[in-house]
């Protein structure tokens, strides 16, 4: 054999090995054709939007069980005490619940069996929580997106054992929000929200009373923990079972625990605060007749404007909240929430309204865009996938400050995803204690419907993302991955912030 026959076979080689790893790895999200006029919210990454096969656990499919009606958490009373403050109890539970017809199954809950109910608080308020915990585990309550000293923010330093209870106090300092909470301990944050452990935690203000949106709880403002759970093989939860080190993924989307889930509503404006409540699953939601709908509020709080698209993204840990006008639709007819072809809700018009919707109000907050400086403060790099995952090349170490900043002042942080040769994956970028504004993706401007208050976003293979932080607090404060798989394979760092 000559060089050139060899050259020539090196190079068939490798052509049939990237044949080959194709195959195994199909590109698993497919890419949507962003419609120019409402690609607002839509990824503008192009191929980066890419979550390779392997990691994408099974594809979603329809669970063979009727409709039932979304379930609707209960909101959770305070009660006042004479200084003021209002108090709750938050106990972390075992319980049973029949999410599969026929099929009662070992799950955990906060006051209840699955999940849990809707704190909601308000600007200004002093606020008590005695957090109990009656499993036969340690585990901690993190209030995600709360700005709040981090002796109440409930990451991996506040385990509470099995049995064990502690007191939190604070004032909520910050503006009307969809905010969530769930378990952080180390190592088994995955395991237990699996299980049934998260709920939302709402913040209003004399803001949000004012605005003309809908805010009737359980009427026209529902809220909508969106999940996928491997159900349909028949066994009961099992964590292990769904499991990969790139994330426990599910075969059957649960809303609020409910199986293929309706709503009954009037023809009007309906809110929908939609969480992305799944350990490493994005989804894309859109209406199945391809309408648009109005993103009001991000992370931390209402846009500026509503953002009019019919595509939107949420990462594992990220919401929106949504509008959609059904004044449109007749008496009877109906509209489909999907995830690509799943329904994930499914809205019936059941009663025509005397007087139509009113228009959204076209100004909802007055948020100032932080500027985009030269050189940033602070890089970190997102790199590995598995077991191997890394935040600049280092595992999460309780022991390790890995990073310094001052409380209440603004900081520059760029953010790199460092894609693997097989492409790599999203990391959905999470940091605790605080409310940021993403300044550009790529040395470009975000989509419209990031330029409100983020706490959780989408980091895209080989991107940088620049962010502008102001820690509230000083203490200190998880940034990670938030597939929570990753989160517990030390996909996390600590800033002391002074
Ligand atoms: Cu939603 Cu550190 O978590
Ligand atoms: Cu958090
Ligand atoms: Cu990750």
């Amino acid at each position: 054999m000559n060089r050139r026959h060899t050259v020539i076979l090196l190079f068939v080689s490798v052509l049939l090995l990237v044949a080959v790893a194709f195959f195994v790895f199909p590109p698993m999200n497919r890419m949507r054709s962003p419609d120019p006029a409402f690609d607002n919210g839509a990824p503008r990454m192009g191929m980066n939007n890419m979550h390779m096969g392997g990691t994408a656990g099974p594809p979603l499919s329809l669970f063979d069980q009727a409709a039932a009606p979304l379930t609707i958490p209960p909101l959770l009373e305070g009660t006042s005490a004479s200084d003021g403050s209002t108090a709750y109890t938050v106990t972390a539970q075992e319980g049973v619940t029949e999410m599969v017809e026929g099929m009662p199954m070992a799950t955990y809950g906060y006051n209840g069996s699955f999940l849990g109910p809707v704190i909601r608080l308000r600007q200004g308020q002093t606020v008590t929580i005695k957090t109990e915990n009656h499993l036969d585990t340690a585990t901690s309550f993190h209030w995600h997106g709360l700005k709040v000293p981090s002796n109440v923010d409930g990451g991996p330093h506040s385990p509470i054992p099995a049995g064990g209870t502690a007191d939190l106090e604070f004032t909520v300092n910050q503006e009307a929000a969809t905010l969530w909470f769930h378990p952080h301990p180390v190592g088994s944050a995955g395991e237990q929200v699996y299980q049934g452990l998260a709920g939302l935690l709402y913040i209003e203000d004399a803001h949000s009373d004012a605005l003309a949106l809908p805010k009737e709880y359980g009427i026209n403002d529902f809220p909508l923990i969106v999940q996928d759970r491997l159900l349909s093989d028949g066994s009961p939860l099992n964590y292990s079972n769904a499991y990969t080190p790139d994330g426990a993924y599910g075969d059957t989307l649960i809303v609020n625990g409910t199986i293929n889930p309706y709503l009954d509503v009037k023809d009007e404006q309906i809110r929908l605060r939609l969480l992305n409540g799944s350990n490493a699953r994005n989804y894309q939601f859109q209406l199945a007749d391809g309408s648009s709908f109005h993103q009001i509020a991000s992370d931390g709080g209402f846009l500026n404007e509503p953002v009019a698209m019919r595509n939107l993204q949420l990462v594992p840990g990220e919401r929106a909240e949504i509008v959609i006008d059904l004044s449109g639709y007749a008496q009877g007819e109906s509209v489909q929430l999907m995830e690509e072809d799943i329904p994930v809700l499914t809205l019936n018009v059941r009663e025509d309204q005397p007087s139509k919707a009113p228009s959204l109000p076209t100004e909802l907050n007055t948020l100032k865009r932080s500027e985009n400086t030269g050189i940033p403060d602070k890089t970190l790099t997102f790199s590995g996938m598995g077991h191997m995952v890394a935040i600049d090349g280092k595992q999460f170490d309780m022991e390790r400050i890995d990073l310094r900043a001052k409380a209440r002042t603004k900081e520059v942080w760029e953010i790199h995803n460092d894609p693997d040769m097989m492409g790599g994956m999203i990391h959905p970028f999470h940091l605790h204690g605080v409310q940021f504004q993403v300044l550009s993706r790529n040395g470009e401007e975000p989509p419209e419907n990031e330029r409100g208050w983020k706490d959780t976003i989408a980091l895209y293979p080989g991107e940088s993302v620049r962010i502008a932080v102001e820690f509230p607090e000083p203490g200190v404060f998880m940034y990670h991955c938030h597939i929570l798989e990753h989160e517990d394979s030390g996909m996390m760092g600590q800033v002391l912030v002074e």
